[in-house]
């Protein structure tokens, strides 16, 4: 028999503090039967300079019951509850990833912030949630976990594939013959020229690359950013949204003006996802991108360039500012059902893991 087939609304955050995006689904964990509606709601430019300092501060232990992480967990929880209001749909389970203030694997932490209890309240449903934790405490990365929805999105593509994430870090899913899964974090996505770009002219992001397509790249400071030895690393590996923070203020990007700089930084997020070429099995025939990375047309010509066949994911009939979401509310449902969540390829888990844990509205 069947596992049962649900109806679920999955919900993300990402490391560039843009919003919460909301999607509709239906499956039993392991086929996608039906997507539905997706929203992403923006954080106001409010929240997400709190959201900020906390990730400023994370580090450096940040306590449980700080004034500033409470107000910031309720205010992005409201953010949450709005976003499934908004969406105006029934569902079975919720899938609530959180906001991700601190990754750090390597010392068996991850830190996703949210309340999941006032959300299942609010919403009248159960909440599946800490999809990170148990992997993290395996011994895990406790990321990337969106390869498994990739795969039962991508089930009837040539491969090798490749499936591109380009949030505020990247991560890349390959795919190979039959189940073979391989998964890591690139290196940059959009992170690192949002934060340039916010300090050089105030705006959020580098809309439509206008400002990177109008400067050069400056190729010294390229190469020192590029000689960080997360490149190097084999998989599995995964980054934090500030991994890369000091390598930049000490790279002299800071020494180049806004477009060049802009420039330089669509070259480096670029540069490491060709990098992880060396860690991948085999070429992947195609790339197909996901995430906001794809909505900026220097950062889509700077890996064509390198990689060949790159495409928006839409070219493949999904949808790239959804997929994050609609890959929450799939894993909502393998929490519900104990499926593994991780596996050796994906996070270096020893053994496909199972994760995550339901929080009841009552
Ligand atoms: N029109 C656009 N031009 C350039 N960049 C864009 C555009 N739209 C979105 N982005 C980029 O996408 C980012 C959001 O990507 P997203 O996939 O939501 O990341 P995350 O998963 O980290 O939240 C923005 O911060 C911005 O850098
Ligand atoms: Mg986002």
């Amino acid at each position: 028999m069947g596992r049962p087939i649900l109806r679920a609304i999955g919900l993300m955050s990402g490391t560039s503090l843009d919003g919460v995006d909301a999607a509709w689904l239906e499956t039993d964990g392991e086929q996608v039967v039906r997507t539905g509606r997706a929203l992403t709601l923006p954080y106001a430019p409010e929240l997400r300079l709190r959201l900020r300092r906390l990730l400023d501060r994370a580090g450096a232990n940040l306590p449980v019951q700080d004034p500033e992480l409470l107000e910031a967990t309720a205010a992005l929880t409201q953010c949450h509850v709005a976003a499934v209001r908004a969406l105006e749909t029934r569902a079975d389970i919720i899938g609530f990833h959180g906001q991700t203030i601190l990754h750090q694997p390597q010392r068996r932490r991850t830190w996703q912030i949210g309340d999941a209890a006032l959300l299942a309240r609010a919403c009248g449903l159960p909440v599946a949630c800490d999809f990170r934790l148990a992997d993290v405490a395996a011994g895990g990365e406790g990321a990337p976990l969106a390869p498994v929805y990739h795969r039962a999105l991508a089930h009837d593509l040539a491969r090798p594939l490749a499936v591109l994430n380009l949030g505020g870090v990247g991560n890349v899913t390959w795919l190979g013959e039959g189940d073979s899964l391989l998964a890591f974090d690139t290196g940059p996505g959009n992170a690192p020229l949002d934060d340039w770009v916010a300090s050089r002219t105030g705006a959020a992001f580098d809309r439509d690359g206008r400002l990177a397509a109008a400067g050069r790249i400056d190729e010294a400071v390229l190469a020192r950013l590029m000689a960080d030895p997360y490149f190097a690393r084999p998989a599995p590996k995964s980054l934090d949204r500030l991994d890369f923070a000091a390598r930049l203020a000490t790279s002299g990007l800071a020494q180049l003006g806004t477009e060049d700089g802009a420039a330089t930084l669509v070259a480096f997020t670029a540069g490491s996802v060709s990098a992880s070429l060396a860690h991948l099995p085999a070429r992947p025939r195609r790339w197909l991108v996901t995430g906001g990375g794809r909505h900026n047309p220097a950062i889509m010509a700077a890996l064509a360039s390198r990689l060949g066949d790159v495409a928006p994911v839409e070219e493949v009939g999904w949808d790239g500012d959804a997929l994050e979401a609609q890959c929450f509310a799939l894993l909502a449902v393998r929490v519900l059902a104990g499926l593994p969540l991780t596996f050796p390829g994906t996070t270096g888990v020893a053994a496909p893991l199972a994760g995550g844990r339901i929080v009841d509205p009552a």
